[in-house]
């Protein structure tokens, strides 16, 4: 089987941005896992599906038609056809892709679908799951944290870059109530895999904190 790096962590952790250039750098696939929850999640909110219906929500996600591309090293998503790159990342879907992740039936729902991305010459996974439940026998397994203001502080610039300004407080209780939702769900929930390596990037910039994977990856 092709190799796995599999790259977990709470919101605003930094996961995104690492696994992006660690897959540049390695020339690997990349699996945005939270990409598939949160399409799953628009899809869910434009058919108006109640989000307590957990019939219904495995329904929309058994049914997904989600399709990836990169294009300038930007990944482009598309439900149905349609691009939903920046609608997939409003808050209200936030909300709502931790809400539908917790939800079991949708996370076996999309399993398979991430083993997919499992292909030579490798991948990293970012994610919550992907060291615990989606890839377990991953070859290296990285769990990035970073203290909730740190995190909300990089999600208000990364929103602020896109023209998009928002309350650092309203940041902070979103990352908080995600961080509630996806750590105390009974479904995968966000935790470190048993032979993680745990980095802390609070304080830390991202160009470090690649080298600190790079060393343990090329190990
Ligand atoms: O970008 P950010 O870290 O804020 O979130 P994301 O990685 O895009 O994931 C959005 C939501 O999907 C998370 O809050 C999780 O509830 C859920 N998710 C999950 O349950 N399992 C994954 N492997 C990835 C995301």
């Amino acid at each position: 089987l092709p190799p796995v790096i599999a790259i977990d962590g709470p919101s605003g952790s930094g996961k995104g941005t690492i696994a992006k250039l660690l897959a540049e750098r390695l020339n690997f696939f990349l699996l945005d896992s939270g990409a598939l929850y949160r399409t799953a999640a628009l899809a869910a909110l434009d058919r108006r599906v109640d989000l307590t219906d957990e019939v219904a929500l495995a329904q929309v996600a058994k049914e997904l038609d989600v399709r990836f591309a990169v294009h300038d090293s930007q990944l482009q998503v598309y439900l149905e056809g349609r691009e939903v790159t920046s609608d997939i990342r409003m808050e209200r879907v936030s909300m709502a892709a931790s809400r539908v992740a917790a939800i079991p039936a949708v996370r076996a729902a999309l399993l398979q679908r991430q083993r997919d991305f499992r292909r030579l010459p490798g991948l990293v996974a970012d994610g919550r799951d992907m060291g615990t439940t989606v890839f377990p026998d991953a070859q290296v397994k990285i769990y990035l944290t970073a203290g909730a203001e740190e995190r909300a502080r990089r999600r208000a610039a990364q929103l602020r870059g896109e023209g998009v300004s928002v309350s650092l407080r309203d940041l902070l209780e979103d990352i908080r109530a995600r961080d509630a939702l996806d750590m105390n769900r009974e479904a995968s929930p966000l935790a470190a895999a048993e032979d993680a390596v745990e980095l802390d990037s609070t304080g830390v910039d991202i160009e470090a904190v690649l080298q600190r994977v790079l060393t343990l990856v090329l190990d």
